[in-house]
């Protein structure tokens, strides 16, 4: 009788203990993507390209209150590791942006020196969560941030702030250019710690080409990378990299669109920026949607105002991140690149141009006439373009 109570006895006390490691294990497993509310914790990436307009769409969900932004924190691992290509560095980057969504910045350790702060992140001041409390103690959390003020206030905040900071968001937003293949994120995608949504930003190849001119220099380490030249910087003279953005957005656009895995569904939207630039309140408006993300009244005037060139006392910020005009500047490849380099880029990205609803130019008359519409009005929202 005794040995019977006694073995009842210890398998009660091994049910609850198993209870409450099971307890233990899922409340565990919440802690990684629940935000205070209890509400899953939202992992935003930009998927984009270098002057395709990211870092304006950067900024839009930057400034937001509840967003905790990120602009290319794998540009540390393409500067430690540039004799290396695009391909094999994948996958390090995607599991520094895995850390990132996660709030692990550990991860920028083996990119970094020992003795950092906030400031040696890269863009870090770009980041509102990087510029407010608890980040840093300057400007309240709900503030609009000028990277410049920023700068000059909270660089030399401890590292471990990154950390702190992130973890108090129910958004992590993260923009990226150096991704050129959807699956390689599908692990990502897969993930039962994260909550991952993937906005693919475009914008017509020959405008692209236009502002990498303009930059020429400072893109030629990563044009390396692109191209696989172990370590030596080039120029893109002959547009193989702008061909290999097009060829990794038709494969990102086609992978999602037409092929898509079923963990894809509803994680994944395309914008052009020129639709963004055209009618910035109704796109943001759809960004902010797919990301679960309200426009407040706030935002709504700052987006006003920066759409229409002016900032709060900063008109030189405004323009850095917008234009004054900005559907025109959008143009402008049409009366500054020669015919000759616009047929070579359309050669090249053909296949993207189709897909994304850029209409091709015959002849240089076509080029510089206004009124023929290169951009063609998109049909729906998300797939079909006209
Ligand atoms: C790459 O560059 C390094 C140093 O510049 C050199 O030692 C190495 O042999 C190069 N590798 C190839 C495959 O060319
Ligand atoms: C918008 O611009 C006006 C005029 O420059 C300024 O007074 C206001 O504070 C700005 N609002 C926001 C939210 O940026
Ligand atoms: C657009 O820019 C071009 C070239 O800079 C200029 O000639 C043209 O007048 C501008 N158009 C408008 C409507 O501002």
């Amino acid at each position: 009788m005794a040995k019977i109570r006694i073995r009842g006895f210890v398998a009660t006390g091994l049910l609850v203990i198993q209870t409450i490691f099971l307890l233990v294990l899922y409340s565990r497993q919440n802690i990684h993507y629940s935000d205070t509310d209890g509400k899953e914790k939202v992992h935003l990436l930009i998927l984009s390209s270098w002057r395709s307009g990211s870092s304006f769409v950067g900024q839009i969900f930057s400034q937001h209150p509840d967003v905790f932004y990120m602009m290319e924190p794998a540009w540390h691992v393409w500067v430690t590791m540039f004799q290396n290509s695009a391909k094999v560095l994948h996958m390090a980057v995607r599991d520094l942006v895995r850390s990132v969504f996660l709030c692990d910045m550990s991860v920028f350790d083996s990119y970094m020196p020992k003795e950092k702060d906030v400031s040696s992140l890269f863009q870090w001041a770009v980041s509102r969560a990087l510029c407010t409390v608890p980040a840093c103690k300057s400007f309240p959390r709900d503030e609009i941030t000028s990277e410049l003020a920023c700068k000059t206030l909270c660089g030399k905040y401890p590292f471990d702030n990154v950390k702190q900071a992130c973890n108090l968001y129910s958004h992590v937003v993260i923009k990226e250019v150096r991704f050129f293949d959807l699956k390689v994120l599908y692990p990502l995608l897969t993930d039962p710690s994260l909550n991952l949504k993937i906005l693919h930003l475009v914008r017509d190849p020959r405008a692209v080409a236009k502002s990498r001119e303009q930059s020429r220099k400072a893109l030629t380490r990563d044009n390396g990378i692109v191209l696989n030249t172990n370590g030596t910087k080039v120029d893109d003279i002959k547009f193989e990299v702008i061909q290999e953005i097009c060829r990794s957005h038709v494969q990102i656009y086609e992978t999602a669109a037409f092929k898509a895995p079923s963990f894809l569904k509803n994680r994944y939207m395309l914008v052009r920026y020129e639709d963004v630039v055209r009618d910035p309140l109704r796109e943001i408006s759809e960004m902010y949607k797919f990301a679960e993300l309200k426009l407040t009244n706030k935002l709504e005037k700052w987006i006003y105002n920066i759409t229409h060139g002016q900032s709060s006392g900063n008109k030189k910020e405004a323009f850095t991140i917008t234009s004054r005009n900005a559907v025109n500047v959008s143009q402008a490849w049409r009366y500054v690149l020669p015919f000759e380099k616009v047929k070579t880029i359309q050669d090249v990205c053909k296949g993207a141009m189709n897909m994304l609803g850029y209409q091709l130019v015959d002849s240089e008359a076509e080029q510089k006439d206004l009124n023929m519409e290169v951009v063609l009005p998109r049909k729906q929202y998300q797939f079909s373009w006209s």
